[in-house]
């Protein structure tokens, strides 16, 4: 476990991490520690490895090298159910609900750890199950409530705008309860109002003592988020400091041009 002195475990804490996709290292060697309570950006340009990277630590894949910690504990081989388990949720870059079921059903496929699903199902009465249903219905609704998706409850996910599958993808995740939440784009192609309800939304998970990790291209919103940011480019770390340090620094500027070019 990295060492820690007296404080708190970092939530997470990468060590090493490389990911090998035939000939390329899509992530070649990350270290970096995210600290309770941190909202952390990880920009960089277009196949810089940041997606990978959310994937190698939500446990989606499994590293080549290096190891990853979840408050102090090492999770390098555990599943990504376990991951969850331990207060870990991730977004999906393209959110893809399920087209047909119902914007507050889509909310409930994030609950966890239902008393009528597992080994212990036999021994819990239906009445349980009945009020924990209930139970995680109410929390769910609470959930559109506060990413202003109720009206669109009982509507199928198929009907939703692009920008508002973001929002249902925050509330999907929201309902187990995560302690650190790694967002990927999540304001990628929304409108700037809708921008400025995502910021807000971040802000108030964060003030409830949610910790986040946060993919982002928009530089306004990681500067208002964000304390540090941590720059990627062909899978390593570039560079690290505050938004406004990385973003007129002339290494960040020729790594996106050299994408663009
Ligand atoms: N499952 C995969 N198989 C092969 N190559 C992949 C896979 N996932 C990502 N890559 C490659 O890894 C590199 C990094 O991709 P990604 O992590 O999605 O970058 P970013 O999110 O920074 O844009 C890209 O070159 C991409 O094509
Ligand atoms: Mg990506």
């Amino acid at each position: 476990m990295p060492s820690s002195g007296q404080q708190a475990p970092p939530v997470i804490s990468a060590r090493g991490l490389a990911m090998q996709f035939g000939g390329m290292r899509a992530v070649d060697g990350m270290s970096f520690d995210l600290s309770q309570g941190e909202i952390l950006a990880l920009i960089g340009p277009n196949g810089a490895g940041k997606t990978t990277l959310f994937n190698l630590i939500a446990g989606s894949l499994r590293p080549s090298a290096g190891q990853i910690f979840l408050a102090g504990t090492e999770v390098t081989r555990d599943p990504p159910e376990a991951r969850i388990g331990k207060g870990l949720a991730r977004t999906f870059q393209i959110p893809k609900p399920f087209a047909e079921m119902t914007v507050l059903e889509n909310v409930l496929t994030g609950a966890q750890r239902q008393a009528g699903e597992g080994m212990l199902a036999n021994f819990i009465t239906p009445r349980t199950v009945a009020a924990e249903e209930r139970a995680a219905v109410e929390k769910a609704k609470a959930l559109l409530d506060f990413l202003t998706l109720s009206r669109l409850a009982h509507e199928p996910a198929r009907v939703l705008s692009g920008g508002q599958r973001k929002l249902l993808e925050l509330a999907r995740v929201l309902m187990a309860d995560p302690k650190v939440i790694l967002l990927d784009e999540p304001a990628a192609g929304v409108n700037p109002a809708l921008l400025e309800f995502i910021i807000a939304r971040i802000l108030d998970l964060n003030a409830q003592g949610t910790t986040i990790l946060l993919i982002e291209h928009n530089m306004e919103m990681v500067a208002r988020l964000c304390g540090r940011v941590i720059v990627m480019a062909e899978g390593r770390r570039l560079t690290e400091g505050r938004p406004e340090e990385v973003a007129r620094d002339p290494q960040v500027i020729a790594a996106y041009l050299g994408v663009a070019a």
